[in-house]
């Protein structure tokens, strides 16, 4: 069969079998190889890929459900060479050891900045209660979503500055 469907940003077209599942679309058809597959058992969740802005274990997906839809993976994160946020935040707390739950965990929180651009500690723990870490680095993990928050907070209240000031010059 054939499956059309937007992957960051981009429509693609491709002959599939289906049964073929969303997280080897991704790596073995489009050689997005940043979403990786961890289980059986859709326990682990280091596959997890956004599905029209929300956050999905791709490994649950049929490749023909995500048919007509919008996929975005973890290379879209960074744009034009400038990471996001949440990478910077991985990088600069050390919140990876192998990498190998990385992906996934960065795009749920993603998205829970997104929605919760203040989370507290409890809720950065829960929005990845789904995924595991096999490094058990949550700690980490917690204090570099913490981290992209504020530096996101930090770089609105800047912008907001700039825009006052623009605008009381003006
Ligand atoms: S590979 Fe999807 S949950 Fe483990
Ligand atoms: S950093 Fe190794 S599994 Fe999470």
């Amino acid at each position: 069969m054939q499956v059309t469907m937007t992957v960051n940003g981009e429509s693609v077209t491709r002959e599939i079998e289906a049964r073929l599942l969303l997280v080897h679309f991704l790596r073995d058809h489009l050689a997005l190889t940043g979403t990786h597959w961890g289980c059986d058992t859709s326990n682990c969740g280091t596959c997890v890929v956004w599905m029209d802005g929300e956050p999905v274990k791709s490994c649950t997906v049929l490749a023909a459900m995500a048919g007509g839809h919008d996929v975005r993976t973890v290379e879209d994160l960074e744009r034009d060479g400038v990471l996001d946020p949440i990478q910077e935040g991985f990088m600069a707390c050390h919140g990876l050891q192998c990498g190998f739950c990385t992906p996934g965990m960065m795009m749920t929180t993603r998205a829970l900045l997104d929605r919760n651009p203040d989370p507290s500690d409890g809720e950065i723990r829960e929005a990845i209660s789904g995924q595991i870490c096999r490094c058990t680095g949550y700690a980490t993990i917690v204090r570099s979503v913490r981290r992209a928050a504020q530096q996101e907070q930090q770089a609105q209240q800047e912008q907001q500055a700039q825009q006052e000031q623009q605008e009381a010059v003006s």
